[in-house]
């Protein structure tokens, strides 16, 4: 069979199931990531795994989101990753060193292998023949014990680019146009793939911002061959040694397929507030500026910056423009600070950020009440920028950087001639000094834990007969926020599950909390559509903590569902919609002979104190099933690794 890149990588990886589109697939993963916002959680997970060492080859925690310390909360977190990846063989990025993707392409990236990552961009290193999937934090903390990652085996997008982009046109404006035509919602269980004689003009940094914005298709990621270009850029890098050259077989089958044509495509801009909301620059120039943010994990490489001192270069930015610049990595900091173009962008006005995340998370930089912010990173929701009034369009380095002089949105045509003198250089400028290596033997490594950081809930093996008092009855549509808000007080607290349980469910019921501890755990009973919203591991982990040990709804929402059973929580659905009404709180609840009901397709609730039976869905997988019977998948991870 022709394969495609992707499917290569998936064929040497492929642990579980057959490459069927639409099935369920089991990948084997060589390496993972973390950022300081999901990470701590990750490592909370991987430590009631009881696992010594990572089984990756290689892991690496970066701290790049919040790097603002207003109080100790963000540093206590940063030191608790610090110790615990010495200890148990991650590599630790310090806050300073950059973006996680960033520094993940230029640092630790290698073709032809897999990495999952616990943030949504992770495909950034598909720019470099990588199969590169965000995940979540329980995910990766399995990788990283040496478990499989399961995906639904995903359709292939080929998009081929033909001819060469124009001065002034960028990778960034080629993502644009496959936004435009797919939109947010067009790539889910898909891998967009590069192809076409217009590859060969785009450096690995440009081909990562192609695919890092990918994300914002919903795709499971996105993918660029592995050729003489990647070569060159490991080799300016100092890693030559891990380059391999993969490209798709010739007539391997695409389930769609997009062309573009760079001599002909325009500088494009996402307008305000959704990332496929592309229009041509020219259609929207002569609009006033207020704010210029350039840098994030989609746009902050070197070449990117040289641009963009470039067109700086003995200019002013206008009276009216706030221009902020995070280079995206201390390479590209330093390497700026080396050639002397970081004088240029001081000179010219530029307020110099530290090389992290910051504006893109609104970790400070929200501009003015009204603004129009002119981005070049990757997303334009609503509020993101921390000013809920504000519009903000996504742009490529040229469109920001021309419009930081001229104060108005721009076509960048106008201004630039020839960037054909910046390239990637050949030798970039290699100082891990802020990577710290994992102790050898990590048994004597002390893990630092601030007040806020508190072990992470276990479910129990499930008992013979499941038995518990209804702790509270709620109506339909509960979403994840009604059972763990996740407001801003309470945000600081993600890796205190004891602190973060006593809001459980409140909105629905205050009481809850104190209810289920009382009668030292029990049953939630629901309408339709439990548990919708977001995938918050922390609406099942609270629950868990409060000793939850089944939830009976009319129906569950998808995510939930599967982050219930992750954690031991038995999820059963009424077959009669009607038996709901017959049930009040307190009421108690018996499963009898639970390990051997869950593995049929139904099984019966008994009502103890109303004599009544209920018939119940269940419909698991085995996997499913064993993730249950061991209370959890965390559990079932320890006991596969003794
Ligand atoms: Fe950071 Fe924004 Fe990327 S939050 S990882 S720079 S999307």
């Amino acid at each position: 069979m022709k394969l495609t890149v992707a499917q290569k990588i998936i064929k040497e990886h492929l642990v579980t199931g057959t490459m069927e589109k639409g099935t369920e697939i089991g990948l084997r993963i060589d390496q993972t990531l973390t950022q300081d916002s999901t990470g701590t959680m990750a490592y909370l997970q991987f430590e009631a795994m009881d696992v010594d060492r990572v089984k990756t080859k290689k892991s690496v925690a970066y701290i790049d989101h919040n790097m603002l310390q207003a109080g100790p909360e963000n540093a206590d977190d940063h030191a608790y990753i610090q110790t615990v990846a010495k200890k148990h063989g991650i590599y630790f990025s310090k806050p300073g060193n950059g973006i996680c993707h960033q520094v993940h392409l230029e640092r630790f990236s290698v073709p032809g292998q897999t990495l999952i990552g616990s943030d949504s961009h992770t495909p950034t290193c598909g720019g470099i023949g990588m199969l590169s999937i965000g995940a979540g934090g329980l995910d990766v903390a399995v990788a990283m014990a040496g478990g499989e990652y399961f995906i639904t085996m995903p359709s292939m997008v080929k998009v081929e680019l033909k001819g060469k982009l124009k001065p002034g046109v960028s990778a960034k404006d080629i993502i644009l146009e496959v936004l435009r035509n797919f939109t947010v919602k067009g790539g889910v269980n898909k891998i967009f793939e590069y192809c076409g004689e217009g590859v060969k003009s785009l450096s690995v940094p440009d081909r990562a911002t192609i695919t890092n914005m990918g994300a914002e298709l919903g795709a499971t990621t996105s993918i660029f061959p592995s050729d003489e270009n990647t070569r060159a850029f490991l080799k300016a890098q100092g890693r030559e040694d891990v380059f391999m050259e993969l490209s798709a077989d010739e007539g391997a089958e695409y389930d769609e397929e997009l062309v573009i044509n760079l001599d002909e495509l325009e500088p494009l801009i996402a307008c305000p507030h959704s990332p496929d909301s592309v229009v041509k620059v020219a259609e929207v120039a002569g609009k006033k500026v207020n704010q210029v943010a350039i840098g994030s994990c989609t746009n902050s490489s070197l070449t990117d910056m040289m641009k963009v001192a470039k067109i700086l270069e003995g200019k002013t930015v206008a009276e009216d423009v706030s221009l902020v610049i995070s280079p995206g990595s201390k390479q590209v900091l330093n390497m700026l600070a080396e050639n002397g173009a970081l004088a240029k962008l001081v000179a010219a006005g530029a307020r110099i950020l530290e090389s992290g995340c910051g504006p893109c998370i609104g970790m400070g930089q929200a501009p003015k009440t009204d603004a129009v912010s002119l981005r070049t990173f990757n997303r334009n929701f609503k509020g993101r920028s921390g000013t809920v009034s504000a519009d903000v369009y996504l742009v490529s380095p040229e469109v920001a950087a021309v419009a930081a002089i001229t104060g108005v949105i721009t076509d960048p045509r106008e201004y630039i001639t020839d960037f054909s003198d910046i390239a990637i250089p050949e030798k970039y400028t290699v100082n891990d000094n802020l990577v710290v290596s994992p102790a050898e033997d990590g048994s004597s490594v002390e893990v630092v834990r601030g007040p806020n950081i508190k072990p992470f809930p276990k479910g129990g093996a499930l008992a013979e007969n499941l038995v518990g008092k209804v702790l509270i009855k709620v109506e339909d549509n509960i979403t994840t926020d009604h059972i763990m808000p996740s407001n801003a007080k309470l945000l600081p607290y993600r890796s205190n599950i004891p602190y973060l349980a006593d809001h459980c469910l409140v909105p629905c019921d205050p009481d809850f909390p104190s209810r289920a501890k009382e009668n030292g755990g029990g049953v939630i009973v629901a309408g339709t559509n439990y548990g919708q919203g977001s995938s918050r591991e922390h609406a099942a982990l609270a629950p868990l903590y409060l000793g939850v040990r089944a939830v009976v709804a009319k129906s569950f929402a998808r995510i939930h569902r599967q982050n219930l059973i992750n954690n031991g929580i038995v999820p059963l659905v009424f077959k009669n919609e009607a038996d709901y009404d017959t049930i009040d709180l307190l009421d108690e609840l018996e499963v009898a002979n639970v390990k051997g009901q869950i593995s049929g397709s139904s099984l019966v609730l008994v009502n103890k104190t109303k004599g009544l039976e209920y018939e119940m869905e269940i419909d698991l997988t085995e996997r499913q099933q064993k993730m249950l019977e061991a209370g959890g998948l965390l559990n079932l991870m320890k006991e596969s690794n003794k």
